[in-house]
């Protein structure tokens, strides 16, 4: 029995249809849950629901019963998600899984040297819980989700005429979510990734000079890029009254961008898509064309 959990997400419900496209029978697959009444689609699959949460050890011990391989997707809430994810990888332990496919993120500086350490170190030390359970694993170092640039840069773009992002001219490798999700698929039926740790990045990294270009290129329309040290950045948010949980998050990601820590070559997710991965090009024309 395979265990997805998150599987009321985005990420988590592609896995899920990638394992029912691939072949796996619906009555292999488990789906672990916090709320039953977001996971209808997922019943009416003939997929059975487990009630669980990262924060209640017991209640994942009862979900993990007769469980063989996990995939453990990382949790949403960073304030708590050290001790949420002790509890999934101890609980996987103490029901005996074989396997453990875990999301974690692209590394490619040290922790402490990151932008994004408040992100960063719960998952470096959830990839070390896991190598140390014993338990067979494959870890995803996903990229950033190519899903998150009309976010990142504003959804009113097209009226602004400017992106302004404290990013230099870092650049990102990032991928489309439901792509990760596929590889995790492609991955959790088939043999060959047992203790692997895969970077999972795009064949090609772009600036949000290069995105600019871009959108200009595909709209007629010119699109300039700006880059502010972030104290202009963060002052220019709060006059808008953006929230400060939202500021702390572009300025940070922006900082790792410009530090290039979210910029990485490597071929592992062609090779395990079978097929290069969508391009950030092809996403811009998708969303602005
Ligand atoms: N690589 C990237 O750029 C990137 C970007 C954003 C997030 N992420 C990470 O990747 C994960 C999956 O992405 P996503 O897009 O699928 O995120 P998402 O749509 O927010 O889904 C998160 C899933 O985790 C579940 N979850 C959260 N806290 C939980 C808890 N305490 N116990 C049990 N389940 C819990 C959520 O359940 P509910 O449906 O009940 O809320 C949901 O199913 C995220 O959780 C985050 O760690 C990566």
């Amino acid at each position: 029995m395979i265990l997805i959990t998150g599987a009321t997400g985005e990420y988590g419900k592609v896995v899920i249809n990638n394992l029912v496209e691939k072949g796996v029978n619906t009555n292999e697959i488990i789906a672990l849950v916090r709320d039953l009444k977001k996971a209808s689609d997922l019943k009416e699959k003939g997929i059975e629901l487990r009630v669980g949460n990262y924060n209640d050890y017991d209640s994942l011990l009862t979900a993990f019963y007769g469980v063989d391989k996990l995939l453990f997707v990382s949790g949403s809430e960073v304030e708590n998600r050290e001790q949420q994810h002790r509890n999934v990888v101890n609980a996987a332990k103490e029901s005996n899984i074989d396997y453990v496919v875990y999301t974690s993120f692209l590394q490619n500086i040290p922790v402490q040297d990151s932008a994004i350490s408040f992100l960063q170190a719960s998952h470096m030390k959830t990839e070390n819980w896991i190598k140390e359970s014993g338990i067979s694993y494959t870890i995803l170092r996903n990229s950033t989700y190519m899903d998150m640039i009309p976010m990142f840069i504003g959804e009113s773009v097209l009226q602004t005429g400017i992106i302004s992002l404290p990013a230099g001219e870092g650049k990102s490798s990032s991928v489309l979510r439901e792509e990760l999700a596929e590889a995790a698929a492609n991955i959790l039926t088939s043999s060959g990734h047992k203790n692997k740790v895969y970077s999972l990045a795009n064949n090609e990294s772009l600036s949000y000079s290069d995105i600019a270009k871009e959108i200009s290129n595909i709209t007629g329309q010119e699109i300039s890029y700006h880059s502010p040290a972030p104290d202009e950045f963060t002052n220019q948010l709060k006059k808008y009254n953006v929230p400060d949980e939202y500021i702390h998050l572009l300025t940070a990601f922006s900082l790792a961008q410009a530090k290039g820590e979210l910029e990485l070559k490597d071929l592992t997710l062609e090779k395990i898509l079978g097929r290069k991965p969508y391009t950030v090009k092809e996403f811009l024309v998708s969303i602005y064309g």
